[in-house]
């Protein structure tokens, strides 16, 4: 079994050159299946999308978040998990806090994620204060998809790159162990990771940065709808599972399942 890691060998990785992957789940069947691999599981508020059927991340609660973290970390106990803070609740410092300490007493996750640059690191600064482990999210936001009008990918102009920059030196210098860079210009992305100390995750994020993080079902091919260009998908599950189920469905029909083997 892999050693637990903990924020310190988290930011110690970048010094090591490890190079950290992160992969979401929402639940403890599939992070059990995922913990002799990853380093990291992020219950990402994706889990609204790609689990509840929801058009964006927004209308999830924290009680949810709650729920799904604490499937996840029964199914995964010995692996790092994040626990994304959903839409609205971090919108002050002092929300923010009381809304992480009632994650941290209702779930043992290792630490949250909240979305923002410059703009969330005093509030990112008031948590890690407060005992709370914050892992950043720069670039492009998915809470930000209505206010924004769409997912826009970052840092495509100079002024976009230099703010990307400012934002992940603010929420490094609030005390984030680890930041989630997400469809950002691979150049700028680059660029961050050389410009701090702590971990640059990065997703459609290129390759020169600390680490990876992927939606299970996105690179699992189990979500149809939409494929992001940064995404790779590693099997087809939906064809795997469908063929599965249909195969299922004939030999019910046929009466060829059960066989003796399956009979009591
Ligand atoms: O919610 C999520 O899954 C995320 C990843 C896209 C990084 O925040």
């Amino acid at each position: 079994m892999n050693k637990k890691h903990t924020i310190s060998s988290i930011k110690k990785a970048k010094n090591s050159q490890e190079l950290l992957t992160m992969i979401t789940a929402y639940d403890a069947l599939f992070a059990s299946l995922f913990q002799d691999s990853a380093d990291i599981i992020l219950v990402g508020d994706s889990l609204n999308m790609s689990f509840a059927g929801q058009k964006d991340t927004l209308n999830i609660s924290l009680d949810q978040m709650i729920y799904h973290t604490n499937a996840v970390c029964k199914g995964a106990p010995n692996t790092f998990v994040i626990t994304d803070m959903p839409f609205g609740t971090y919108i002050t410092k002092e929300v923010a806090l009381q809304n992480a300490i009632k994650v941290y007493q209702e779930c043992p996750t290792d630490s949250i994620k909240i979305e923002g640059g410059e703009d969330k690191a005093e509030i990112i600064n008031y948590l890690v204060k407060n005992g709370i482990a914050v892992c950043g999210h720069i670039g492009l936001l998915p809470q930000s998809v209505r206010g924004e009008g769409g997912y826009k990918v970052k840092g495509k102009d100079e002024d976009g790159a230099e703010q990307l920059l400012r934002d992940a030196i603010a929420v490094e210098r609030a005390g984030a162990f680890c930041i989630v860079v997400e469809g950002v210009k691979a150049e700028v992305a680059t660029k961050i990771a050389q410009s701090i100390s702590v971990p640059v995750i990065g997703i459609g994020a290129g390759n020169c940065v600390d680490g990876q993080v992927l939606v299970f079902s996105d690179m699992l091919g189990l979500f149809e709808e939409f494929t992001p260009k940064f995404v790779k998908k590693y099997i087809d599950g939906a064809t795997i599972v469908k063929n599965a189920v249909s195969e299922y469905k004939k030999e019910v029909s046929s009466r060829s399942f059960p066989q003796e083997i399956h009979t009591y």
